[in-house]
């Protein structure tokens, strides 16, 4: 008899993976206050504080631009209009402030869209360019001192005001193209932030849907990492981990907004769950998701939430090994699996999505079935594809498409 994830312990060695998580994280109460001091380790002295519109208007911009001169350090401008999605323009505007300004570092408060234009700008800052001409992975330009590692950007501090995203510690930003339609990604480890400030502080006022379609992100984030293709253990602690807090804390933190124990735990789940996604462990849930995203503007979160159980029943039927992953995690979650594992676990989440009020059907958010061959054309060109435990057709995706209508 085979306890709780034997048979991942057991697995052959590996013959290469990487690993990185490099970001000083610091998480607790009453740190928005801290954030100059603590960023000064970084090496900013003159801060350019980037987010959005709707976070302004909660008064979080102002603690934190405090807790920055507190600190120290200059304000060298507040960039707070970040729309919902990260553009090449807005990234080039927040790159241009930085350097009218006299920045020489970059705050992010704000969720994903907010950290990514940060990111994003701060490269542009530091190399020139278009947000466009930078797309893919490991494309920054290398040191010439023979180490690989690519040049450093200006010192960048994030504080993440939705726990879902994991920006915060994740060496990727997504960038939409508004005339292609399309979103495309840049990724190296220069985007790493050094900085990471889990303060729930900072997620109180995120309304219920927002917290519930960001919470779900995390959770695909951990259940994807884990079953990937491109699994390796050192990914593995931070999945399961992950995991375990998302089952004991999103609920709680959707529906009692206030309580900060669990809005806490779930801005440590979420850093923890996208580190599996560093070393390429994601899957077709996000394959499925990110042309949802680009051709509807279907929030990244809720896309994840509906398209994720289609995705574990139909991995889960691609083989033993495959299935034995998702039993480690119904068992992580208690789940009684009489049956198939897949449908267990696949049933459970749609249980979850349910409970948090959040869409079960992608013609609940406007996807039409003329729709799916752009969808699965987009979705079969998805990095996240490749690394998908099951290897797909483009019929398998049209099908998983259309059951989730
Ligand atoms: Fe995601």
């Amino acid at each position: 008899m085979t306890g709780f994830a034997d048979e991942r312990q057991m697995a052959g060695f590996k013959d290469f993976y990487q690993f990185s998580a490099p970001t000083r994280v610091i998480a607790g109460r009453d740190l928005l206050a801290s954030a100059g001091f603590e960023f000064a380790k970084e090496g900013a002295r003159r801060v350019l504080l980037v987010s959005d519109a709707v976070i302004r208007a909660t008064g979080l911009v102002d603690r934190v631009a405090e807790g920055v001169t507190d600190g120290g350090l200059e304000l060298a401008a507040i960039f707070d209009a970040v729309p919902q999605d990260s553009d090449g323009a807005v990234v080039a505007q927040i790159a241009a402030l930085a350097r009218e300004t006299g920045a020489d570092s970059f705050l992010a408060l704000g969720g994903g869209s907010v950290m990514d234009s940060a990111k994003v700008a701060n490269l542009l800052f530091t190399h020139g360019g278009s947000a466009r001409e930078w797309e893919g992975y490991y494309g920054l330009p290398r040191a010439d001192d023979g180490a690989g590692r690519a040049l450093e950007l200006a010192p960048l501090a994030c504080i993440p005001t939705t726990a879902g995203t994991g920006s915060e510690v994740s060496f990727a930003a997504v960038i939409k193209d508004r005339e292609a339609h399309v979103k495309y990604q840049i990724g190296d480890f220069a985007l790493i932030p050094r900085l990471a400030i889990l303060d729930p502080a900072a997620t109180l006022t995120l309304p219920p849907a927002l917290a519930a379609s960001t919470g779900m992100d995390a959770m695909t984030h951990a259940i994807e990492g884990y079953v990937s293709r491109d699994w390796n253990a050192h990914a593995d602690a931070y999945a399961l981990h992950a995991l375990a807090l998302i089952h004991a804390n999103l609920e709680r933190a959707v529906h009692s907004p206030a309580d900060e124990s669990a809005r806490g735990n779930m801005l440590i789940a979420a850093s923890l769950a996208i580190v599996p996604t560093t070393s390429g462990a994601l899957g077709i849930a996000h394959s499925l998701s990110h042309p949802c995203g680009a051709l509807y503007d279907v929030p990244h979160g809720v896309a994840n939430a509906i398209n994720l159980p289609g995705t574990i029943e139909y991995n889960a039927a691609g083989g033993d090994d495959i299935a034995a992953r998702y039993r480690d995690l119904a068992e992580l979650l208690g789940l009684e699996s009489a049956g198939e594992v897949g449908q267990t676990l696949a049933d459970h989440i749609r249980g979850l999505v349910v409970s948090l009020g959040l869409p079960t059907r992608l013609s609940q958010v406007g996807v039409t079935e003329a729709g799916i061959p752009a969808l699965v054309e987009g979705a079969m060109g998805d990095a996240c594809t490749l690394v998908n435990p099951r290897v797909p057709t483009a019929e398998d995706l049209a099908e998983l498409y259309r059951r989730a209508l």
